[in-house]
């Protein structure tokens, strides 16, 4: 089963995605975890091109395609190989970021977005997608106070483009609604999790019922 995490720069990704690795993995599961932009060596290395703060000139049709680079590797490489073994796979953002980031924050052709990453992932798709619910202010301030050199060329947008992109985000929602599951990531840490896990054992039973 393949479970992706999305939302805004700040919402906890991150410690969710590894939360819920250490849950499954005790509960017995195989589990994989890794994210985009990133996970192989050939991922990392478009990732440095794309988060570095020095590139400004990056074209957004230069990063899409960089996106889907590191994103075809990835699937390629790590994650259709572990599906085939049975493994849960779980990964910190995937293709609805660039649908929601280059797609509906840097207002490209969402059609041309969906065949560029149709040709990426060979046409793989998410069993589950948790959102992380955060008000992009809210995600923004979150990082910016964390002040861990989180900050990179991606992060220094505007606000109103982090307000298209949770926006963009909503519209994919609405678009395939049985695919996706929205957790409020105002919550205390552990509130979110209890959450995650709630969310993740129900599709679990349908897709992969414990060994
Ligand atoms: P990262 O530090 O991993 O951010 P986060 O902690 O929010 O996951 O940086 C990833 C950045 O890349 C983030 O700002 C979102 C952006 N991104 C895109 O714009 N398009 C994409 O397809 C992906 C995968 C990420």
């Amino acid at each position: 089963m393949f479970i992706t995490f999305e939302g805004s720069d700040g919402s906890g990704k991150t410690t969710q995605v590894q939360l819920l690795a250490e849950y499954l993995r005790q509960a017995g599961r195989s589990v994989l975890k890794t994210r985009e932009p990133g996970g192989t060596r050939i991922s990392d290395g478009v990732r440095q091109l794309l988060l570095d703060l020095a590139h400004t000139e990056m074209h957004a049709r230069a990063e899409t395609l960089l996106f889907n680079a590191a994103r075809a590797q990835l699937v390629a490489e790590v994650i259709r190989p572990a599906l085939a073994e049975g493994t849960v796979v779980l990964c910190d953002r995937f293709a609805d970021s660039t649908l929601a980031y280059q797609g509906y924050g840097h207002q490209q052709e969402i059609a041309e977005m969906a065949r560029m990453i149709e040709y990426a992932t060979g046409g793989l798709r998410p069993d589950l997608t948790v959102f992380l619910d955060l008000p992009p202010w809210e995600g923004l301030r979150r990082n910016r106070s964390q002040g861990n050199g989180k900050w990179n060329r991606l992060d220094a947008q505007e606000l109103s483009f982090h307000q298209r992109v949770v926006a963009g985000y909503r519209k994919l929602i609405a678009r395939e609604p049985q695919r996706w599951v929205e957790i409020d990531a105002s919550q205390p840490r552990e509130q979110v999790h209890q959450d995650v896990v709630r969310a993740v054992e129900k599709r679990l039973a349908v897709f992969a019922p414990a060994p």
